[in-house]
């Protein structure tokens, strides 16, 4: 595997699976293949998990780790070519990102959307960049569209958890005070598709997800009708896409609670996290033992490791 942006950069669907969990029964059976390899990881947004799942990860296989935190470590950066740089960024990432593959082996890379120009985000401007200048491998530790890391935990998350080989899987938005981006959820729906799962995704009208990643993906816009006889509950709140990145409802009805999961094949409930309690879903919920977030949470490092393993091994 060269890069690992999407789902599509996965040679095997079901042999990464596999290497998950081998991975996750075994994690330090593979410390010699980083050896001398460094991992940098660039983040231009926050992070909790994805930081220190990858670094566990990487430390797992025996690399190496060196963090950026470009927005308060480095110097700004422009993305734009052409532009006369008299502003406030005084590097190009044209340089800068050459100069970083040179120090590493591997480059992890996290870039949200910027809600300021919805073809600029799903371009992958600023990821496309690091592919084609780095000269390493590149992982997307969420870009503007997707974040493949989290997917692949979701999967292995739900693979490990079903009680029947095509689970019925709902993705649902819920609300939030913020305009977060898609990458969550078109990820999610990305990778379910490749699965033989029942996938339905219910969500307020406006709020569809980009019709390259949903195709012909079920929606169903009664969210008590979505969860009847569901096995999963997969709850995210994302902006819309048509309105491209506004806030169009923060409606509470659609929050995610005891009375909602009761519908529903006693369904574990997943969430990428961060989550806001009492907004996005109840308290009685995500405490309850069919809450599955702190095991979604921990298999992000073993896909990590999965996914670096991959790239490693190709190189
Ligand atoms: N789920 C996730 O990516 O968490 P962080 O934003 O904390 O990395």
């Amino acid at each position: 595997m060269k890069n690992f942006i999407s789902v599509k950069d996965i040679p095997n669907f079901k042999k990464a699976l596999e290497v998950a969990f081998d991975v996750k029964k075994s994690p330090h059976a593979y410390s010699h293949l980083g050896k001398n390899k460094t991992l940098v990881l660039i983040f231009f947004n926050s992070s909790l998990r994805t930081r220190l799942s990858t670094q566990k990860a990487a430390m797992n296989l025996g690399m190496n780790t060196m963090v950026l935190n470009v927005n308060e470590d480095g110097w700004q950066l422009e993305s734009e070519l052409g532009v006369v740089m008299d502003g406030d960024k005084p590097e190009h990432m044209r340089e800068a990102i050459p100069v970083i593959g040179s120090y590493c082996d591997i480059i992890g890379i996290r870039s949200f959307a910027k809600f300021q120009d919805k073809e600029d985000d799903y371009q992958e401007k600023i990821l496309n960049q690091f592919i084609e200048y780095a000269g390493v491998p590149i992982v997307s530790m969420e870009g503007a569209t997707r974040h493949p890391l989290q997917s692949f935990a979701d999967l292995l998350t739900i693979e490990e958890l079903k009680s029947k080989p095509k689970p019925k899987v709902v993705l649902t938005w819920a609300p939030h005070p913020r305009a977060l981006p898609q990458a969550v959820a078109n990820s999610f729906v990305e990778w379910m598709k490749e699965t033989d799962y029942e996938l339905v995704v219910t969500h307020p009208e406006g709020y569809e997800l980009a019709p390259e990643f949903m195709g012909d993906v079920k929606v169903e816009y009664d969210q008590k009708k979505a969860f009847e006889g569901a096995d999963f509950i997969y709850a995210k709140n994302w902006a819309s896409y048509i309105s491209y990145g506004q806030i169009l409802s923060k409606d509470f009805s659609w929050t995610v609670d005891a009375e909602k999961m009761a519908l529903t094949n006693n369904a574990k409930f997943m969430h990428c996290l961060p989550v806001r309690r009492n907004v996005v879903v109840s308290d009685e919920v995500i405490d309850s033992p069919n809450s599955v977030v702190v095991q979604q949470a921990h298999n992000r490092e073993v896909t990590a490791q999965a996914a670096l393993k991959m790239i490693l091994e190709s190189k």
